[in-house]
């Protein structure tokens, strides 16, 4: 069985299976988010966690351990791990 969650951005709320990265959920119903390598290099798609936690399947995100910890994550490498609150700025 697959496991939803939800993910609350600013105003907007959107489903992310687990394991389904964040970015590919959110621009599938119809969330205007910024992305274009959509491989962890561009850092486009930046976004902050403010609850709720994350994990990373495969490729590390090219972010420091500083930045983890302020809640900095690459969305189209990342999945939820449970109901998300986020931000896309700072
Ligand atoms: S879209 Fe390029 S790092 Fe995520």
């Amino acid at each position: 069985m697959t496991r939803t969650f939800q993910v609350s951005l600013e105003q907007q709320v959107f489903s992310v299976e687990a394991e389904q990265p964040i970015l590919n959920a959110a621009l599938e119903q119809g969330i205007a988010w910024p992305h274009r390598c959509r491989q962890g290099v561009c850092c486009r798609c930046l976004a902050r966690r403010i609850s709720g936690e994350l994990v990373y399947h495969g490729m590390a995100p090219m972010l420091s351990n500083a930045e983890q910890q302020q809640g900095w994550f690459l969305a189209c490498l990342a999945s939820a791990e449970s109901d998300l609150t986020i931000s896309l700025e700072g």
